[in-house]
């Protein structure tokens, strides 16, 4: 084999797939990079370092890497460029050394050890592909360079890692164990953030309301955030059912700066399909929850994740899925249908549903939730609410925010990216809504 002669990067640039978390470790790869002294590159096809930092959490998403891989090649071979590429994030804990086999990457690092990407990229500019998807006990979060600077609404990652072992989830193999971060080092990420510009904090965790340190619960965490000045708003995802505690539900009555959303996913609405994913709630105690979500903050916006055709998953139970659907009332959800993965029980079980069955459930679902949100929407017109101003719109003089209840707000408006401004809601759309600025 020739030796291969590389060189080290000056540039880079991250691309994150996935959840928010990637989203979040994305940024924290790119801080970690600046820091080792690497430039980064607005565009993927022209940095010498390209980070792809995967989701594993269905097949298309997995296949997304590795035509992108191909892609990414072939930009860059016309340019007469061969970039170093780097597999991030859940696939490559998930595939490991098979990435190397089947695509030739040069690093392929896990969610719990990107802190050694500078590391790994030095190896392997010395020769060959190096691999870390090690789950040390010590923590990534110590060796990361501080928050320097940040939109209006950041991410703070506060808990990783799931023990609910879901039958058709692969988040417990790919993130590993639940770990909550301490609260010292929590509140620190903050206050940086707040420094860097963030006004509204986002905390994330696969099962972030199991958050938890000694005797805190997450709700003690948002309490303790509500304190710092300069921070308007707090939101968090995702929550399981069976960790919704009442001091976090109380929270939602009590904590002015904790808007009025909460993504609670369901799945399903059938108790034998709910039994079958290994839920460990039923419909019924799901709804219980919303109940007294409800009681403690009557306006809340509701949102869920929802799997269409898992294993065994009868008309009549899709039909009561559809039924709590209606019950609930979400404001916006998510809808997916079902992926086997590899090495997840469901993937073995039985009476696997055909994808043409699977295409006509999920339109239906997302009729109805579609239908639920264009009413969600319209439902706030005439209501004024404060709007965090994220970005310029497309016309002159419009800019983009979110409302206290999530949803997307075009406005004409005199003001700046991170400006909290007045409004009042005048015309809904199926995605989003209008406002005019309140003197
Ligand atoms: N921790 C969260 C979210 C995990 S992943 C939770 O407990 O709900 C986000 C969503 O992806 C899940 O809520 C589920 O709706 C969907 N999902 C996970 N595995 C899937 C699979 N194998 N096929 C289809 N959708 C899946
Ligand atoms: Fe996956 Fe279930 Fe854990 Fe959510 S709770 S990450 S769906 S195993
Ligand atoms: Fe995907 Fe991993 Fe997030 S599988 S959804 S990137 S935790």
């Amino acid at each position: 084999m020739n030796p291969t002669t590389k060189t080290a990067p000056k540039t880079f640039h991250v691309k994150s797939f996935g959840c928010q978390m990637n989203v979040y470790d994305g940024e924290r790869m790119a801080e970690l990079m600046a820091a080792d002294g690497l430039t980064h590159s607005a565009n993927a096809d022209d940095a010498d370092l390209i980070v792809l930092n995967t989701c594993h959490i269905r097949e298309r998403a997995t296949e997304k890497v590795y035509s992108d891989i191909g892609r990414l090649r072939k930009v860059a071979g016309k340019q007469g460029r061969a970039p170093m590429i780097a597999v991030a994030g859940c696939v490559a804990q998930a595939e490991g050394e098979e990435i190397v086999r089947r695509a030739k990457v040069d690093v392929v690092v896990g969610p719990q050890a990107y802190h050694n990407l500078p590391g790994l990229v030095a190896r392997s500019v010395a020769g060959g592909a190096a691999i870390d998807t090690d789950m040390p006990v010590e923590s990534k979060f110590d060796a990361m360079p501080a928050r320097r600077r940040v939109g209006p609404s950041a991410f703070l990652t506060v808990q990783e890692g799931c023990d609910k072992f879901c039958t058709y989830c692969v988040v417990p193999y790919t993130r590993g164990a639940e770990v909550s971060r301490p609260f010292a080092a929590i509140m620190d990420e903050a206050r940086a953030l707040i420094d860097a510009g963030a006004k509204e904090i986002t905390l994330l965790g696969q099962n972030v309301n199991a958050w938890e340190d000694g005797e805190r619960g997450l709700h003690d965490l948002i309490r303790a955030l509500d304190k710092l000045p300069g921070l308007a708003r707090i939101r968090y995802t995702t929550s399981h059912p069976n960790d919704m505690k009442q001091g976090l539900i109380d929270a939602h009555r009590d904590i002015g700066s904790l808007m009025p959303f909460l993504h609670l996913p369901v799945q399903s609405g059938s108790d034998r399909v709910l039994r079958a994913m290994n839920r460990s709630h039923t419909t019924d105690s799901y709804l219980r929850v919303l109940d007294r979500v409800r009681a403690a903050r009557p306006d809340i916006a509701l949102s869920g994740d929802f799997i269409v055709g898992f294993p065994g998953e009868s008309e009549a139970e899709f039909a009561e899925t559809l039924r709590l659907v209606d019950a609930v009332g979400y404001s916006q959800a998510f809808s997916f249908k079902y992926s086997p993965r590899p090495g997840t029980p469901a993937a073995e079980m039985a009476d696997q549903i055909a994808p043409e069955v699977m295409d006509d459930r999920l339109q239906r679902l997302q009729a109805a939730l579609n239908r639920d949100q264009q009413a969600f929407n319209a439902a706030t017109v005439g209501r004024t609410c404060d709007v965090l101003i994220e970005r310029a719109g497309k016309l002159p003089g419009q800019m983009l925010g979110k409302s206290p209840w999530l949803n997307s707000v075009h406005v004409i408006a005199d003001a700046a990216i991170g400006d909290m401004v007045r409004v009042q809601i005048t015309a809904a759309g199926p995605n989003a809504v209008t406002g005019r600025i309140q003197p």
